[in-house]
């Protein structure tokens, strides 16, 4: 449902309305509908097939798409994440381009197919892409993984014991919402963009709908109170409209069922009008003192 919810609240006029050319592919369906059963040591793990096949599918879908403009995966769960960015680093490895990753969620979703606890597979895509080990064999192969040193995570406020300690492990930057407190937003995302723009890089995009507060973003089944503001998800799409780095998105975890007449889906619509470049007023060519 959520496709066409974005649909309905007109994502596609607003991009076009901000000069953009949109070609919309339509929804993607994997290529077997009714996969194989297959069996894990883990008892817990929900629709493992259906999410392999799913997986599969936007992955190849990501990568016929290439990367000559900015494509945006409308879901549907977090799990979409691990065909995008399996998609997204076949392209980067192809071109030689380096792959930097913004996850902007109240969850690390960096469970492997054996820690995963409660067996839902939008746990686990992070660490898919970033190669931890267990996916083989269920998952399919990645042609290139993300380097988890290239992964910045924003906005975490729910992470469970196991994905804790495998996310310390790893080198990925992980910022919560007691560091955006500190901090601000500004200064942690300037600082990984700032490394994105001195490789060369190319940056992906993954929008948790719960990395918004639940009082702004009801429509999502994993509500974790906390989160960021409107006004600090304008933010960062107006820094990552400017940095001009940011070559695919992804719209995750919205489930219009939850939602309140449309307004989580209005929101994430604003949010990537702001990506792609509505501005209140017109930038002033200097900055003032
Ligand atoms: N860590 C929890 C789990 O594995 C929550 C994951 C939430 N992820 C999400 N994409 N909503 O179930
Ligand atoms: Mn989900
Ligand atoms: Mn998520
Ligand atoms: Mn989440």
């Amino acid at each position: 449902m959520g496709p066409a919810a974005y649909r309905t609240a007109g994502l596609i006029d607003v991009i076009a309305e901000l000069g953009h050319t949109v070609v919309d592919h339509g929804d993607i369906r994997p290529a077997s509908l009714l996969p194989l059963p297959m069996a894990h040591p883990n008892p817990a793990l929900r629709n493992l097939p259906e999410i392999a096949a799913w997986t599969r599918a936007i992955a190849d879908a990501v990568w016929r798409a290439g990367d000559a403009g900015l494509t945006i995966c409308l879901g549907g769960d977090h799990s979409l994440s691990a065909g995008t960015l399996a998609g997204r680093a076949r392209l980067c490895a192809d071109s030689g381009r380096e792959l930097f990753v913004l996850w902007l969620d109240a969850h690390t979703d960096f469970h492997t197919l054996d820690s995963s606890v409660s067996g839902n597979l939008h746990g686990v895509p992070l660490a898919y892409a970033c190669g931890l080990p267990g996916f083989a064999g269920y998952f399919p192969d990645l042609r290139a993984r993300v380097d988890p040193a290239n992964v910045c995570l924003m906005g975490l406020r729910s992470v469970d014991a196991s994905e804790r300690r495998a996310i310390a492990r790893s080198s990925a930057i992980t910022h919560d919402m007691r560091a955006i407190d500190e901090h601000g937003l500004a200064p942690l995302l300037r600082a990984f963009l700032e490394r994105v723009a001195d490789a060369g890089g190319v940056l992906h995009v993954s929008l948790d709908v719960d990395f918004l507060d639940p009082a702004i973003a009801p429509a999502v089944g994993t509500t974790v109170p906390g989160g960021a503001t409107v006004r600090e998800a304008h933010l960062i799409m107006e820094m990552l409209c400017d940095s001009n780095l940011v070559g695919s998105l992804d719209l995750a975890e919205l489930n219009p069922f939850l939602d309140e007449r449309g307004r989580t889906a209005t929101l994430m619509v604003d949010l990537v009008a702001s990506l792609l470049g509505r501005r209140v007023l017109d930038r002033p060519t200097r900055e003032f003192t």
